[in-house]
């Protein structure tokens, strides 16, 4: 395969599409991140008209987007690949991999995967045309960039295939420069680049104009947006960039995901109370309770402070929803680190928490260290924080019982089409006898309370 790694080439929408009436699939895994990388890679085949395909077995093209996040692909990717060989001599097909265990695994896809067309890195996703052109050409390609420096590789800047009409995720930075010890997200996105306010406002813009009512605004540490930018020798703040999208004429609701708690301060948290747009919504992760684990993970705060951030950003949101990334298992995690995590989670009554069996990743420090926990340890362990936190979920839910929230629709409900699904502005999900259609608000009473869904009516 070749290898090629030039200089950062320009985005240019195609003007006569060259494989209309082609079928594409694309299988995901991992993040929120890699979800609205697929959406971008969608938008661009069809701007070079291509359909979506039902299934695999269908497509001219089929491309695997992966992550490398929390488990081992390795296996399930291979095993897939595997798969698609025999697909590929019955018929023609392009097979294409991307996302972060391309850009981390390069040369054994090349080397275990000879019949892959295209192998692009998470800073390619908008040169896939380009590549697919290439394998048309020349042969398979592999495209991986160590480093980016622009921004074109952001991938709002490219066209898109939206999953929810009403709603659009808005990347504003894309990499990480923190060193939490479990992560392999800073060797696979690289250093952190933020996008140029304007740029961000100008999305927002268009997305509106298209009919999206709510953003949410991604990055892997919001709080450190525009430290790498300079604005006639001034850098953008994030709290500067909430009010600024809060001024975008029709759009309804704003989230962002997510703050890293040793990095926000009072001005973001007086920027989403003093910006109506902005839901009172918090995803906070807080990964262990056991300041001897925090260290050793590096992230930057002890338990204490973590509660201390919490409260801040509640005292100027007071009915946040605040959910949260909770690790498991990490080395070396005692019994009493494990009580100490128990003991935050009691004490800062998050929402909902999206809880993680520790799992090394090859090439993070954390991965090194030979304290490493048996399965059987980890999973009791997991077993009750999971219960701990149903319980507090479900109280938090309860308390919700009798009030009228505002939802926005996301059309009708997939278990029961009388129902319509439809969020709070905390991100909650409330199941309602109504029929509105997704992206426009009602007004719902909750009548019933679940660990991680709602019920109501619609208020009078
Ligand atoms: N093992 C388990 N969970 C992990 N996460 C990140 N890396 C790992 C790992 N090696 C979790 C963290 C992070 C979320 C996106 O994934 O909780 O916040
Ligand atoms: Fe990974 Fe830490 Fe960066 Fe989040 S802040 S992406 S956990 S290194």
């Amino acid at each position: 395969m070749d290898t090629i790694a030039l200089g950062m080439p320009t985005y240019k929408e195609r003007r006569i599409p060259t494989r209309s009436g082609q079928q594409y699939f694309i299988r995901t895994f991992g993040c929120q991140m890699n979800e609205h990388d697929t959406e971008r890679i969608a938008g661009l085949l069809e701007s070079d008209g291509m359909e979506p395909a039902g299934s695999a077995d269908a497509a001219d093209l089929i491309i695997l987007n992966t992550c490398t996040i929390r488990e081992n692909a390795d296996q399930k990717l291979y095993g897939y690949l595997g798969s698609l060989r025999a697909l590929k001599s019955e018929r023609p097909l392009r097979i294409a991999v991307g996302g972060c265990m391309a850009q981390k695994d390069r040369e054994v896809i090349q080397d275990r995967a000879g019949w892959v067309d295209v192998v692009f890195g998470t800073h390619n996703t908008h040169r896939v045309l380009d590549l697919l052109d290439h394998a048309d050409e020349w042969g398979p390609i592999t495209e991986i960039w160590e480093e980016t420096t622009s921004t074109e590789a952001m991938p709002s800047a490219l066209p898109t295939h939206r999953e929810t009409p009403h709603s659009a995720w808005v990347t504003i930075t894309i990499g990480c420069n923190n060193s939490c010890t479990f992560c392999i997200v800073p060797y696979v996105r690289g250093a952190e680049i933020s996008r140029r306010p304007s740029d961000i406002i100008r999305e927002v813009r268009n997305l509106v104009a298209e009919g999206v009512r709510e953003v949410t605004l991604l990055g892997q540490n919001v709080n450190s947006y525009g430290r790498d930018l300079d604005l006639n020798g001034r850098k953008p703040l994030f709290a500067d960039l909430l009010r600024q999208v809060g001024q975008v004429e029709g759009l309804r609701r704003i989230r962002f995901t997510s703050p890293h708690p040793k990095d926000i301060r009072a001005d973001v948290a007086a920027a989403m109370a003093e910006t109506p747009e902005v839901c009172e919504q918090l995803h906070f992760p807080l990964q262990s309770g056991s300041d001897s684990v925090l260290r050793r993970m590096h992230r930057g705060y002890t338990g204490e402070r973590f509660l201390a951030r919490l409260e801040m950003v509640r005292s100027h949101m007071p009915d946040l929803t605040v959910s949260t990334d909770i690790i498991v298992g990490f080395p070396g995690e005692t019994e009493a680190d494990f009580q100490d995590t128990l003991d935050v989670v009691a004490a800062a009554r998050f929402d909902s928490a999206y809880m993680f069996q520790y799992s090394p990743r090859p090439g993070t420090p954390a991965a090194e260290y030979d304290d490493q926990l048996s399965k059987e340890v980890v999973q009791e362990r997991f077993d009750r924080l999971a219960a701990l936190q149903d319980q507090i979920s479900l109280e938090k839910n309860e308390a919700l019982l009798g009030s009228t929230l505002e939802l926005m629709s996301e059309g009708p409900s997939r278990k029961d089409a009388s129902r319509l699904a439809g969020r709070t502005r905390g991100g909650k999900v409330v199941h309602c006898e109504a029929s509105v259609p997704p992206g426009e608000e009602l007004f719902a009473t909750i009548t019933s309370a679940a660990p991680h869904h709602l019920m109501g009516v619609p208020a009078s």
